[in-house]
């Protein structure tokens, strides 16, 4: 594909934060040890189980404004704030929502923290 020719709209895109604080910050970061490798390990997974880049965008960000749940995903569309990742819970996320459009609701943030 021509990285500067057209290209298709994406179908989902995943937003990790990526925020990582120094150590004894006030606020808690997503990336920390023990989940630094979560980004790459999700670009391999997407990798491994045939996800189409370039109409299934993994975006790094910023904080997103929920770390005391991290580490935390947004999947548009559809405002999916996933929480409390782990390998585990992304490969079943990657396979049923991106793959299958289902989302996983037992890992979505509870309705009450959305204003
Ligand atoms: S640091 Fe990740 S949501 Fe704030």
């Amino acid at each position: 594909m021509n990285p500067m020719g057209p290209m298709p709209k994406p179908k989902n895109i995943l937003f990790m934060c990526q925020v990582e604080r120094p150590p004894h910050f006030p606020k808690p970061s997503c990336v920390r040890e023990g989940t630094r490798d979560l980004f790459m390990f999700t670009q391999q997974k997407m990798e491994e189980l045939g996800i189409d880049p370039f109409t299934n965008w993994l975006i790094p960000t910023g904080c997103l404004n929920r770390c005391g749940f991290g580490p935390v995903m947004l999947v548009e569309p559809g405002e999916y704030m996933y929480v409390n990742l782990t390998k585990e819970k992304i490969e079943r996320i990657l396979k049923e929502h991106i793959q299958g459009g289902k989302p996983v609701e037992e890992y979505l943030i509870p309705e009450d923290f959305w204003a």
